[in-house]
């Protein structure tokens, strides 16, 4: 069998995240259906950088299929404390599981796993780098929301810089036709010129730039608030200085669409006042359940079982 992971949204086609999408859709539906699935299978999650959600959810959906988890929550509790490579962390649990999620602090960390291990990996987090499955929930979240992939202008706001969930958002979308983007973030945290050029500009995607998401609250379809990455940053002081450059209330939403989808990775830190969680278009608790499903659906998948 030959294994294959996901570390990048990218690697996986249209067609593939469409039958996601529709897997995924067939498990709500049917969860019965899939509750012996991956029985006698084992995920392995191995986590060095904190996390709630995205661990929870991994080691939920491999519950509800049946299989069971092996769980590595903390970097200083493995051998990556006693400098342990990655490369052979990867082998080692090669060994006991049959799939593994991985976290990291280094971008390209689950690359290099991928590469080592003889099992499916699947990036749960690189550095700043990218976050597919993060975005697959995102996926699901806008399919259920707005119907469709294409003609949404999508505003992304917050740390564009550092937040990896942004730049895999914007690759999957950026595959649609009509979308466009607005970028909304202070001066220093605007996306890297990486993503835009290698992405937006090379593809002919239109986006715009702004620090105020007052001006562009009234055009957005989707809007996509993100948490300043306190973690990537070199200076205390530059993060106690933007950590509250934007934060949504129920006054900043009056100009919005009526049909406007709010979403946030989480966790939150002020970005979004609670009042708005009360708002119909508050979505960012429905990404955390679509999360879960299509972790499912991608386990299924890279373990190549059918139901
Ligand atoms: C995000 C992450 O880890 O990048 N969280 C998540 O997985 N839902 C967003 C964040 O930490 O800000």
């Amino acid at each position: 069998m030959m294994k294959r992971s996901v570390i990048d949204i990218l690697d996986l086609t249209l067609e593939e995240i469409e039958g996601l999408l529709d897997t995924a859709q067939d498990i709500i539906a049917n969860p019965d259906k899939y509750a012996r699935a991956c029985a006698r299978k084992k995920l392995a999650t191995l986590f060095f950088e904190p996390s709630t959600r995205t661990r929870l959810s991994f080691e939920a959906a491999m519950y509800e299929l049946g299989g069971s988890v092996l769980s590595v929550t903390d970097a200083a509790s493995s051998s990556a404390a006693k400098g342990e490579s990655v490369a052979d962390t990867a082998k080692t649990v090669s060994c006991y599981a049959d799939i593994i999620a991985m976290r990291h602090p280094k971008e390209g960390a689950a690359l290099v796993a991928a590469h080592s291990a003889a099992i499916p990996v699947i990036n749960a987090g690189d550095g700043g780098h990218c976050h597919p499955t993060q975005t697959m929930a995102d996926l699901l979240t806008i399919r259920r929301e707005k119907g469709a992939f294409s003609d949404l202008t999508i505003g992304l706001c917050g740390d564009l810089k550092f937040g990896r969930t942004v730049h895999s958002l914007i690759n999957a979308m950026a595959r649609y036709p009509g979308n466009r983007f607005v970028l909304i973030s202070p001066e220093e945290l605007k996306l890297p010129s990486y993503v835009k050029k290698d992405v937006l500009a090379k593809n002919g995607i239109p986006y715009t730039q702004t620090t105020s998401l007052e001006k562009a609250m009234p055009e957005l379809d989707v809007l996509y608030m993100t948490r300043v990455q306190r973690e990537r940053f070199f200076n205390e002081e530059d993060y106690l200085r933007l950590k509250d450059s934007y934060i949504l209330d129920m006054q900043k939403l009056r100009t919005a669409k009526p049909d406007l989808c709010v979403m946030h990775p989480l966790p939150r830190v002020n970005e979004i006042a609670v009042e708005v969680d009360d708002d119909p278009r508050a979505c960012y608790f429905k990404q955390v359940l679509n999360g879960k499903y299509m972790r499912m659906a991608l386990i299924l998948k890279l373990l190549e079982v059918e139901v």
